[in-house]
């Protein structure tokens, strides 16, 4: 922005700071604060970090007031409309769309990456029967680092893309085997011939005992589900991923990390919670009753699948995936499935209701996506573990990223203490 520059004044001294001001491409223009403490002795204090922009990326966009979301800027509702998700995954980590030959050769080189260590297997064996898929994914993703050291360096630019594709690649048969191992039947392997998504379904719901076959229908909406939920900037799980990455962390141990941010309900958990909550509503009788829970300051309850840190006007995925919701059901549910008019009935009260309306809560795309693998026959402690297998290249994309910048720094943000002051030690005999 030139030589723009804001003043903040000390209203007891006088003193004066001036800062430089930053307005790079079309994100929202920010103040540069990264010399305020080494030059003025200052912090600044943003927990939840509402006004802090934390790097530069110029890999997704968002809008939260126009809700728009773009990939490389290419606006969502095209890539869902018209993309895969392995040529979104493409663009996301290299910035283009592939050419016919180069989209072939990823599909190819995805497809020949999907299998895992026979020895990894055996990881599943320790968890106890009943463990959340989210739990034996973040300890087997956690543990690839200890199967494939050749691509763990992590300034070795060929390290990073091949780490990057064996994520991409393997997610889908670590998800799957998550899922089969909590239901006590075998793992299923991997077919190169199928789809990224194709691959996903049949590892999860074929056995060997029968012949399996991938519903088209269902293998679309997977693919524009991931598409929708590939990336998302930073939000709290890639930043997790992010910081980690910028101690120069191995790439799986990134991933895994930010597996662990996503599990939490007020961010990827919240498909899994939306569920949870329609089924603690019942029916649409009880609607009123915690509609007026969520807008109880002392109730704990919000009405997950609500609500968003970014978005103040609609979620621009889940105007899209509302709309195949019908779809899906169409096909495999019941469009009067009750669960589906409960939550219809749900997102009409409130969205007409001043508290949402006030505080800008529209349904989020979490909201629609559990009904929708709920449709597919995925179970409720699977969804997250989905969500996870399609951010992955969101996450791996935004970590190279942040690797690759030139003069690339560990991310170590200070505190306000509020701690007790000084004071010695006293011998235990004395207290
Ligand atoms: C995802 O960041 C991303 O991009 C995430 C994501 C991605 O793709 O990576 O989009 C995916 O995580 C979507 C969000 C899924 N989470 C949920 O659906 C859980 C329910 N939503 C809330 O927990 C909440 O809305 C958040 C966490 C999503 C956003 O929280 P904020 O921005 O910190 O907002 P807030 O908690 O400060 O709420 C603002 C006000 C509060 O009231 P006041 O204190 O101002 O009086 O709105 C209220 C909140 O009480 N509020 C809700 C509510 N969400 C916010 N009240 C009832 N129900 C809700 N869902």
């Amino acid at each position: 922005m030139g030589n723009k520059t804001f003043t903040i004044t000390d209203n007891e001294t006088g003193k004066r700071i001036e800062l430089p001001a930053l307005k790079d491409g079309q994100g929202i223009p920010a103040i540069d604060i990264s010399t305020l403490y080494r030059d003025h002795g200052y912090l600044t204090f943003d927990p939840g970090f509402q006004s802090t922009a934390s790097c530069r990326s110029g890999i997704t966009f968002i809008d939260g007031d126009k809700g728009i979301l773009r990939y490389r800027g290419y606006p969502i509702e095209q890539l869902a409309e018209s993309s895969s998700f392995l040529e979104v995954s493409y663009l996301l980590m290299n910035g283009e769309l592939p050419g016919k030959e180069k989209l072939d050769d990823f599909v190819s080189m995805i497809s020949r990456h999907t299998m895992l260590k026979e020895s990894l297997r055996t990881f599943y064996k320790g968890f106890y029967h009943d463990a959340h898929p989210m739990a034996s994914m973040v300890g087997v993703v956690g543990s690839l680092s200890a199967f494939y050291h050749d691509s763990t360096d992590v300034h070795d630019p060929r390290h990073r893309v091949i780490a990057a594709h064996r994520m991409l690649a393997k997610m889908p048969t670590i998800a799957a085997a998550c899922y089969k191992y909590s239901i006590g039947e075998p793992f299923i392997y991997p077919k190169n011939s199928l789809s990224y998504c194709g691959n996903l379904l049949h590892m999860m719901f074929s056995v060997p005992s029968e012949d399996y076959v991938v519903d088209p229908v269902a293998e679309k909406a997977l693919d524009m589900i991931f598409i929708l939920h590939a990336d998302h900037e930073q939000n709290a799980s890639t930043a997790t991923v992010r910081l980690s990455g910028s101690s120069g962390s191995n790439p799986f141990a990134c991933i895994s990390s930010g597996i662990t941010a996503l599990w939490g309900p007020a961010h990827g958990g919240a498909n899994e919670a939306v569920l949870h909550m329609l089924n603690e509503i019942g029916d649409t009788s009880n609607i009123a009753k915690y509609i007026a829970k969520a807008k109880d300051k002392d109730d704990p309850f919000r009405l997950m699948g609500f609500g968003h840190r970014v978005y103040k006007n609609h979620d621009p995925r889940a105007t899209i995936i509302r709309k195949m919701c019908y779809e899906v059901l169409e096909k495999f549910g019941d469009p009067n499935d009750p669960m589906f008019e409960l939550a219809m009935g749900l997102e009409e009260i409130a969205l007409k209701d001043d508290y949402f309306i006030e505080k800008k809560l529209y349904p989020n795309v979490d909201f629609y996506s559990g009904i929708i693998y709920k449709a597919l026959g995925i179970p409720t402690n699977m969804f997250t573990v989905m969500f996870a297998v399609a951010r992955t290249v969101g996450w791996v994309s935004q970590w190279m990223e942040m690797i690759s910048e030139p003069g690339q720094r560990i991310g170590r943000p200070r505190q306000m203490y509020v701690g007790k002051d000084v004071r010695d030690y006293v011998p235990v005999e004395k207290r």
